[in-house]
């Protein structure tokens, strides 16, 4: 019997608003909704109070992808927290590109406690993408 080459599990560093993604992540542990269990969740207070040195970092620190979720629109319990998200997560993708990041490696998305599911689905597509972007190198070093 041949030996099966082991499938790369992509680390993601996911950064989720205690309002209502942590909840959400949380429900789809227990429900047992299958997901990637190579993600990493980073509960924050608000999608607004992830400071873009934190998605350096995490790139740094051996992530490769990062997912950044927050309540939907008008739903942020700080009032506008999730909009300087939004604005931010604009700004910092356009620079990861100017850096050579592939823009599959940092997504935003809206999640709230009841979106469960949702929760799921996101993870798996983003681990899939990730997957076969391969290893995250920047500049295509080690
Ligand atoms: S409290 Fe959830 S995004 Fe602001």
């Amino acid at each position: 019997m041949m030996a099966q080459a082991k499938q790369f599990e992509p680390r993601i560093v996911a950064f989720v608003c205690n309002w209502c993604t942590y909840i959400a992540a949380d429900a789809a542990g227990v429900a047992r909704a299958r997901y990637s269990p190579s993600v990493r969740l980073l509960r924050t207070m608000c999608s607004g109070r992830v400071d873009p040195q934190f998605v350096l970092a995490a790139f740094s620190g051996g992530a490769d992808g990062v997912l950044l979720c927050g309540c939907h629109p008008r739903d942020c319990h700080y009032s506008s927290g999730n909009y300087k998200a939004l604005r931010r997560y604009t700004l910092l993708k356009k620079m990861l590109s100017q850096l050579g990041i592939e823009g599959d490696r940092f997504r935003l998305e809206w999640i709230s406690a009841s979106e469960g599911e949702k929760f799921r689905r996101v993870v798996e597509d983003m681990t899939d993408r990730v997957r076969r972007l391969g290893p995250f190198k920047l500049n295509g070093g080690p």
